[in-house]
């Protein structure tokens, strides 16, 4: 049977390409997503992406994510890692695997990043590959479930 895979993108990540891109590299999130949906269909998995710039409209996906019983998430929250308890208490309804993505290695960067406050409460994090990072967190949860 298909696995369907949730893929959330916080604030700002719909600005791949554009924003920034010596730090989170010249891909918009659009060819990510289609990299993404090609690479998973041999994988046996199903995604469904959602991006928004708003920390409710993100907690409301996961609470669908947990009405429709998801079998996996793969979440960059963007600025909202450093910053969320609600996400992060949205994400402990879950019991399905969890990987938290990065573009770049939080780290290395400002001191403000190193904290992340999904990290003690996900499956896994992948930070500093890029845009590879996602087809890393792919092939982590098509080996998981
Ligand atoms: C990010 C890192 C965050 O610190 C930053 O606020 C982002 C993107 C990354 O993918 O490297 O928006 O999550």
């Amino acid at each position: 049977m298909t696995k369907k895979i949730q893929i959330i993108n916080g604030p700002n990540l719909n600005m791949l390409g554009k924003r920034e891109p010596e730090i989170y590299g010249s891909l918009s999130l659009d060819q990510i997503n289609s990299d993404l949906a090609h690479n998973a269909e041999p994988l046996g998995l199903e995604l469904a992406f959602f991006q928004s710039n708003h920390e409710g409209a993100i907690i409301d996906k996961i609470h669908e994510n947990f009405n429709a019983k998801i079998d996996g998430v793969i979440i960059n929250p963007g600025a909202f890692t450093h910053t969320s308890i609600a996400i992060r208490d949205a994400l402990l309804l879950l019991t399905c695997p969890i990987v938290e993505i990065h573009l770049s290695n939080i780290y290395k960067r400002e001191a403000f990043r190193h904290k992340s406050l999904l990290a003690d409460i996900v499956t896994g994090q992948i930070s500093g590959f890029g845009a590879y990072g996602y087809q890393m967190a792919l092939n982590a949860m098509a080996d998981m479930i």
